[in-house]
């Protein structure tokens, strides 16, 4: 039989543009829900930590093996030395910021899977992205912890604002973090924290750690970062991720410290407000 009408599907924002943030704000400004709320995440630094072998590492999988009965943890890694020299060796020949990035991604990887190797007898492995996106769950129903790349894949598609990808291992640590609602994300450094300049450069006997700063602040400061300037971008506009500690990993308990809630290196705290 043929039918004149057509069918209407209700939706909100079914007569709307999307470009009109006052139509779309009643539906889509409501906060999200929280996916896993119990989770914590742990970014530790390629270069920081990872780079300079089992002196740190080792420490660093005890302290995470200890912590494994109090949290359930997503390990996230970041690229160090091998990314900058493929940086170096892509740049040389020109490679566009869309080719590099997938290339220094697959060094967040591979500490990944040396991270995960260590903690393997916990039940702990490493899982790709697709993975994290859509298998978390069962997987932390699991193991206690999960590793995983901490580059978020933007790759081919990284922003052409720069030549080194601006979407790194924190960036993508926060972002995921914040997606899935997670309790908190630490990031581990080589360093106390967010310093007023770096304290391992030339001006480094007057550097001053920032104990608690927002990631506004941070935006503004001149000088270098241990962290992706992308990140304080991302902070500005979270949904849940209220505040984010960089702790340094090379200080037996500093860690374990932050996971149990002590302040023991550097908050930054980001757009999100408490419900
Ligand atoms: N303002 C700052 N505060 C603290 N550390 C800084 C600052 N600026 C630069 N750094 C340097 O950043 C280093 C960490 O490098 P980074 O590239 O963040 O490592 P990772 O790849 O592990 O994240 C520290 O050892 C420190 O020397
Ligand atoms: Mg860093």
């Amino acid at each position: 039989m043929a039918t004149t009408t057509i069918k209407d599907v209700a939706s909100p924002l079914a007569r709307q543009t999307l470009l009109d943030s006052d139509l779309t704000r009643p539906v889509a400004g409501v906060r999200p829900i929280r996916l896993l709320p119990w989770l914590q995440v742990v970014k530790i630094g390629g270069a920081s930590i990872m780079d300079r072998g089992r002196d740190a590492i080792l420490p660093i999988v005890e302290e995470l093996r200890q912590l494994l009965p109090e949290h359930r943890l997503l390990i996230l890694t970041g690229a160090g030395i091998r990314a900058r020299h493929v940086y170096g060796v892509g740049l040389d020949l020109g490679l566009p910021v869309g080719s590099l990035a997938p290339l220094a991604a697959s060094e967040a990887g591979q500490n990944g899977h040396i991270l995960a190797s260590l903690l393997a007898p916990e039940g702990v492995s490493y899982v790709e992205h697709p993975t994290i996106a859509s298998q978390l769950a069962i997987h932390l129903s699991a193991a206690r912890a999960v590793v995983g790349s901490g580059f978020p894949p933007y790759h081919h598609h990284e922003f052409t604002g720069s030549r080194i990808p601006p979407h790194r291992a924190d960036t993508g640590a926060f972002l995921v973090a914040d997606a899935l609602g997670a309790a908190g994300l630490t990031i581990v450094e080589d360093v106390d924290g967010v310093y007023s300049t770096d304290p391992n450069g030339p001006d480094g006997k007057t550097a001053e750690l920032l104990r608690d700063v927002s990631a506004a602040e941070l935006a503004k400061h001149k000088g270098t970062l241990p962290l992706d300037r992308a990140m304080l971008d991302v902070m500005a506009n979270a949904r849940h991720i209220e505040r984010v500690q960089v702790v340094n990993g090379l200080v037996p308990g500093r860690l374990i410290a932050a996971l149990r809630g002590e302040h023991v290196g550097t908050i930054i705290r980001t757009g999100a407000r408490s419900a």
